[in-house]
Formats: C-alpha cells, sequence, structure tokens
C-alpha cells in the first residue's frame, strides 16, 4: 500500500502554517504570556521528569503534532510493534526488544510462538554464569579465577554494552577489569591485553550474526593470544571463550561449545539489543540482580510508552519534537548533553540507535522521502562541552536542539561539586531560552562596537531529562526512552526503523580492497583513479616497511 504523502497531508500543511505563524515569537513570550508555563509542559514516567517548556512550541503545535502522530498511525504502530507483528518490513522481522524485558508471564507471541520463556530462560543461564564467574568459582584453563572480561563486538555489539559498563561503573566490581575490543585496528585489542594475564581473562564474542569482520578477526586475534600465553592447549578456549549470537553454526565453527554460548533473537536489532545476552559482560559488572533492575527500568518506560496518553507521553513528545525541529525549523541535529560524567559514552551509543534507525532516504512503501529523516545527534558531557562546542549552539547561525539529562544525587558526593554541576545544567537552559538582549549588553557598560558580538538572541529549544539517581533503573529507562523516541520518528516518516542496508555497500568493497592490498603481485585495479592510486600508494608505503 502507498502512504499518503507526508508533505502533502493536511496535518502536515497545518502544521506548516502553524510554524509560519510562530516566526517572531520568543520563548520569552511564550514564558511571559504564560506564568505556568514551566510546570505545565512537564511530563513524568518511568522515574524520568521531563521538562519540554524551553521549546518553540505552543499547545497548539502540541495539538497538532499529536495529531499528524496519529494520521501517520504512529499508535497503531507501536501497538504492531508490542503485538510482534513484522514492523520491520525490508527483513521480515518482529521488532521486539520490548519482550527482553517483558516480564515473567507475559505472552509476546512471534509466528504463534510466546517468546517471553525463552528471554526469561537465557537471562537465567546468563545469571547463573555471571555468579559462577563473579565467585570465583568459573576457572580459567590453568584453575585461576577470572579476573578480566574483555568484551569483543562491533555497533550494536558493543556501544550499548560499553555505554552501560560506563554508566554503571559506580555499581561494578572493582576488583575486575572490564574491557572493550570493537575496532579492527589492532591497536584496539593490543592495548586492551598489553597488562593482562591470559590465565585470568575471560573474552566474551559478541555478534548477532557471528561473521562480522571486525569482531570475527579481533576473536581469532584473542584466541592466538589465548593460546600463546597458555601453552596452546586448544582445550583453553573453552574456559576463556564464551559466545552471544544468535548463530550457533558459526559459534561452533569458531571453536566455542555451544554450551557456552548464549543466543538472542533476529527479532532483536543489534542497536536494540544492550539488554540481551550481548549485555552478558554488563551483568559480569554488576551482577545479575541489577542487571534485572535495568531491565525493571526498560519495561517501566516501555509500559509508559504504551499506556500513557499522548500529552504526557514522554518518548512520543520528545519524538515528535525532534520531528518538528527536524522538518520545520530545518534543524540537522540534536545535541545530547548528560550532566553526569559517567554517561560519557551515551552520545556515541546514542549515535547508532537514531542514526542507523532512521537514517533512512526511502519510505516503507520504496518511496523517496521528500522530506528530512533522521536528524544527527551528537554531544558530550556537561560541563566539558560548555567549554568546546556550547558557543555555537548560543552564537552560531544554526539551530540546534538540546537535550539536558541531570541527575538530582551524585554517586560520588565532593562538597558542593554536584550542585555546580547542575546549577550550570540549569543555567544553560535557561541561557539558551532566553539569551541576553542587546539593552542588557549595555547595561553592563560594554562599549558600543562590542555589543553585537556579546548579545545571545536565545529561543535556543532545549529538553530537560531529569532522574533522582543515576542506577541501573534509571539508566533502562532512559535508553527506553530514546528508542521510543526513534521510533515515533521512524513511523511519522514511513520510514524502515530497523534495518541498515546502507552500511553493507562499504563491507562489500571492503572485501575486494582487502586482497588488493594484500596481493604479493601487482593486482589489475579497476576502480576510480582517486581508489586505484589510494591502493597503490598503501601497497608502495606496505613493500616498503617489509
Ligand atoms: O555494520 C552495522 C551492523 O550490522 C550493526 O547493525 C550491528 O550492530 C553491527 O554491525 C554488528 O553486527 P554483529 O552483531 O552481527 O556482529
Amino acid at each position: 500500500m502507498t502512504a499518503p504523502s507526508l508533505r502533502t497531508s493536511p496535518e502536515w500543511k497545518a502544521l506548516a502554517k502553524h510554524w509560519a505563524s510562530l516566526r517572531g515569537t520568543t520563548l520569552k513570550a511564550l514564558f511571559d504570556g504564560d506564568a505556568q508555563r514551566g510546570e505545565r509542559l512537564t511530563a513524568e514516567g518511568a522515574g524520568l521528569y521531563l521538562d519540554y517548556s524551553k521549546n518553540l512550541i505552543t499547545d497548539e503545535t502540541l495539538r497538532l503534532l499529536q495529531r499528524l502522530a496519529r494520521a501517520r498511525g504512529v499508535f497503531a504502530r507501536r501497538d504492531a510493534m508490542f503485538r510482534g507483528d513484522k514492523i520491520n518490513e525490508t527483513e521480515k522481522r518482529a521488532v521486539l526488544h520490548v519482550a527482553l524485558r517483558a516480564p515473567h508471564g507475559e505472552v509476546i507471541r512471534v509466528d504463534g510462538q510466546n517468546v517471553v520463556p525463552e528471554v526469561h530462560e537465557v537471562l537465567d543461564r546468563m545469571a547463573a554464569f555471571s555468579d559462577k564467574v563473579r565467585s570465583g568459582e568459573w576457572r580459567g584453563h590453568s584453575g585461576k579465577p577470572i579476573r578480566n572480561v574483555i568484551s569483543i563486538g562491533i555497533g550494536g555489539s558493543d556501544l550499548g554494552p560499553v555505554m552501560a559498563y560506563e554508566a554503571l561503573k559506580h555499581y561494578s566490581r572493582r576488583d575486575m577489569t572490564f574491557r572493550f575490543v570493537s575496532n579492527v585496528d589492532p591497536t584496539d585489542f593490543v592495548e586492551a591485553t598489553r597488562d593482562l594475564d591470559a590465565a585470568e581473562t575471560l573474552f566474551i564474542i559478541c555478534s548477532k550474526t557471528f561473521t562480522t569482520l571486525e569482531t570475527l578477526t579481533n576473536a581469532h586475534a584473542a584466541r592466538d593470544w589465548c593460546l600463546q600465553n597458555l601453552g596452546g592447549d586448544e582445550a583453553a578456549v573453552a574456559k576463556h571463550f564464551v559466545a552471544v549470537s544468535t548463530n550457533a553454526e558459526e559459534v561452533e565453527k569458531f571453536g566455542i561449545d555451544t554450551a557456552n554460548m548464549f543466543g538472542f533473537w533476529d527479532w532483536v536489532g543489534g542497536r536494540y539489543s544492550m539488554d540481551s545476552a550481548i549485555g552478558l559482560s554488563t551483568m559480569l559488572a554488576i551482577g545479575p540482580e541489577a542487571f534485572r533492575e535495568m531491565l525493571a527500568g526498560f519495561h517501566a518506560m516501555d509500559e509508559h510508552f504504551r499506556n500513557t496518553p499522548a500529552e504526557r507521553n514522554l518518548p512520543l513528545l520528545m519524538g515528535l519534537l525532534a520531528v518538528w525541529y527536524n522538518d520545520f525549523f530545518g534543524a540537522q541535529t540534536v545535541a545530547v548533553l548528560p550532566y553526569v560524567q559517567y554517561l560519557k559514552r551515551f552520545p556515541a551509543y546514542l549515535q547508532q540507535l537514531t542514526m542507523e534507525s532512521n537514517g533512512k532516504h526511502v519510505t516503507l512503501s520504496g518511496e523517496r522521502a521528500h522530506y528530512d529523516t533522521g536528524p544527527i545527534y551528537w554531544g558530550e558531557p556537561g560541563t566539558n562541552g560548555q567549554h568546546s562546542f556550547y558557543q555555537l549552539i548560543h552564537q552560531g547561525t544554526r539551530l540546534i536542539p538540546c537535550d539536558f539529562i541531570g541527575f538530582m544525587h551524585s554517586l560520588n558526593p565532593l562538597g558542593g561539586q554536584h550542585d555546580l554541576l547542575m546549577a550550570n545544567l540549569i543555567a544553560q537552559t535557561e541561557a539558551l531560552a532566553f539569551g541576553k538582549t542587546p539593552a542588557q549588553v549595555r547595561e553592563e557598560g560594554t562599549p558600543e562596537w562590542l555589543v553585537p558580538h556579546r548579545v545571545c538572541e536565545g529561543n535556543r529549544p532545549t529538553n530537560t531529562i531529569l532522574a533522582e539517581n543515576l542506577t541501573p533503573r534509571s539508566l533502562g529507562a532512559l535508553v527506553a526512552l530514546y528508542e521510543h523516541s526513534v521510533f515515533t520518528q521512524g513511523a511519522v516518516w514511513h520510514i524502515d526503523s530497523f534495518d541498515q542496508w546502507g552500511v553493507e555497500l562499504g563491507k562489500q568493497l571492503a572485501k575486494k580492497v582487502i586482497p588488493q592490498l594484500q596481493d604479493a603481485n601487482e593486482p589489475k585495479l579497476e576502480h576510480d583513479s582517486s581508489t586505484n592510486e589510494l591502493i597503490r600508494r598503501y601497497r608502495a608505503a606496505r613493500r616498503s616497511t617489509g
């Protein structure tokens, strides 16, 4: 069925007209006109508080965006996802990361089969394994307990686990070392292992497909390293390697006993898999109980997204606001600014979640999308970013909507430092919204020639997301918030947020280039002149270093 064109739909046109009518409206005027705005335009769910009052919106904007969501079938698509329908149409798969955190007793069927018991079976196996490793019962080949865990994976099989480990470090086993290897650049593996004792090291090979070049290459490097350091006995592999994959056949081929494999399913997208067995490193770090707490946080946000009316629905609001800025204001990016050092890898994690999901130019019906889809997500923790790129957000020529994320309490209280951190978060949203007028600048005694340079126009929109504490639970809720915001955006745009065909071409071409770099004989190069020359130069350099 051909989807009605988004731009010509009455809902879109109404928003375009409304956007034009808002031109010249300032956040200051919106706040002056409604003393309660900062309390009214807020919502809470799953332990998170969202203040979206500092957005360039009115009640009418919200009404029209919700109307758009309805017309684009966002709610029907959401329900289809939760039901287990195959909404990943280009891969003909269900999209059921929500089943990964469904409690015992829930029923979610894929092809008639309830998948929830399988999910819990894997979770229980993970928990039993984690307990054994954490207690020292699981021994390496030479009888030593495991003290180091290296998770090898890339993309969705790495970014979530890295982010979660960093985010939840406070709750982790400090007497164990956790490292992550993703890049095919050998430096990644060498640096991760250089100071470790193989006898105390466990590798988790994470790959949904178990065919990914980078992961398999690093997994082989890990096996060689282990064997070299443990006397070359192949039997060591069983004690030092476990796998997380959907592909038992390839895991076996690699030499890992499938008894040491933790499975997941094709209905879990890589970038939506940090709460599946892909999160085994997280569970090893924080323990099974805390991992289940994290799942409970995810689930609480799932339920919120599923059941809360549109006007109070956090992911829906955030997703619609992203559409609003992306498509009507022409904003190309969204900055995500966590005011908590533990979330330093959160923006990197979100990059894959958002951009691999919604970086699509073709709609579900195979037509070119005549509107902008997925914005670029990026960011850094505050306050560091303030001393780096915030200048552009405050005074640049581009509109950059920002998400500020903060927690009421520090996990590492130190004097009044947390107050300083949060004061900065709050002050930034105020400065971005209301700026500084020429009159205010002059009042400070600024010479006239300097006035324009010091003016901040304001009207820079922000969301503020607050939670009490950074815990496994609040992290789960936060990740699910963004997952469902991404879903909302993709549903409005009628794109498949769950495939990633665009990454294939580069992988295919690299497979052709590899032998051309390594051939002892001069290969016949039939690329474009630039690619041919780059290959020749690399070959020459490679020859000269022997
Ligand atoms: O290159 C993109 C991608 O397919 C991601 O979608 C995925 O998360 C990553 O590669 C890793 O894939 P795998 O888990 O199969 O190794």
